[in-house]
């Protein structure tokens, strides 16, 4: 009884994008407040705040290509992730990015920076020699926060860095990729902020709630906030990139 209500409730509120600040996110939280009325709980409310966020251009998608000699984009990484089968007439689904991102388009050589941790960048800097200073770097999810390595590329003086999910620390459970498993698939991108917060939540009212009474910063001097663009991508794209 409880796995198959653990998977009702799971595809219910998976099956739909539900970004913060839409509409369906709205639903799906009126739907578990009339939820946890229904188990017994005496009250459940729904709480107002007003907290930046950004999403993307959804008519002029982000994407990295590659330009040869010319200035001719001889490679693009996908504007959108492929559905998967049965999901083909979703609508809403916002393409890949990577929230708080710098708007931008910088154009330099690809540095490979393995997580983007601290001492990823000494070990490039200290014993390969290599400076990452106006490059664009490329980092694989994991290990650490995004915006984490976010604040590493920007230290290390990058121009912009590109983030990728790699199934070689995803997968390494035993799960696959889909549709062999339940995992992130190749032309799968993970989204989320890149926010220099150490969890302080709004970047306008940084350690505080995001109510009208609140101290509120401009949106322009936003506490945490990168000064580079970032964008995520699959490992299909990242594989080419790579090579
Ligand atoms: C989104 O991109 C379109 C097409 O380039 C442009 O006309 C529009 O102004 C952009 N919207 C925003 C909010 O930047
Ligand atoms: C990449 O996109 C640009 C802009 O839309 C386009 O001019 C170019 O032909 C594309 N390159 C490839 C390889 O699809
Ligand atoms: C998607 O929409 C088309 C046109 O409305 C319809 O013919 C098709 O059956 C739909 N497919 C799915 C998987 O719902
Ligand atoms: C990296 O290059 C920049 C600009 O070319 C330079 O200012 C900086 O000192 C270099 N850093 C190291 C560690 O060599």
């Amino acid at each position: 009884l409880l796995t198959s209500n653990f998977l009702f409730y799971s595809s219910s509120f998976t099956k739909l994008p539900h970004l913060a600040g839409t509409e369906q996110n709205l639903l799906l939280a009126k739907q578990i407040q009339g939820q946890w009325k229904e188990f017994g709980l005496d009250s459940a409310e729904l709480v107002h705040y007003d907290v930046l966020l950004s999403y993307p251009n959804e008519t002029q998608p982000n994407y990295i290509s590659v330009i040869d000699d010319q200035g001719n984009e001889i490679f693009n990484t996908s504007l959108f992730e492929p559905p998967p089968q049965g999901y083909e007439n979703v609508t809403d689904i916002l393409p890949p990015y990577n929230a708080f991102s710098a708007q931008g388009v910088p154009e330099a050589d690809l540095v490979y920076v393995n997580y983007g941790r601290t001492e990823d960048f000494f070990k490039l800097e200290r014993e390969m020699g290599i400076n990452c200073t106006g490059k664009i770097v490329i980092a694989r999810y994991g290990k650490i926060f995004r915006g984490n390595k976010v604040k590493n590329a920007v230290l290390a003086g990058a121009q912009g860095i590109i983030l990728y999910s790699d199934p070689a620390d995803y997968c390494a459970s035993g799960v696959d990729a889909y549709p062999d498993g339940w995992n992130l698939p190749g032309g799968g991108a993970q989204r989320g902020n890149v926010l220099n917060l150490n969890g302080a939540g709004d970047p306008l009212t940084p350690g505080y709630p995001a109510k009208e009474y609140t101290f509120r910063y401009k949106v322009n001097e936003g506490v945490g906030i990168p000064k580079i663009p970032v964008h995520p991508i699959g490992y299909h794209d990242a594989e080419v990139l790579l090579r």
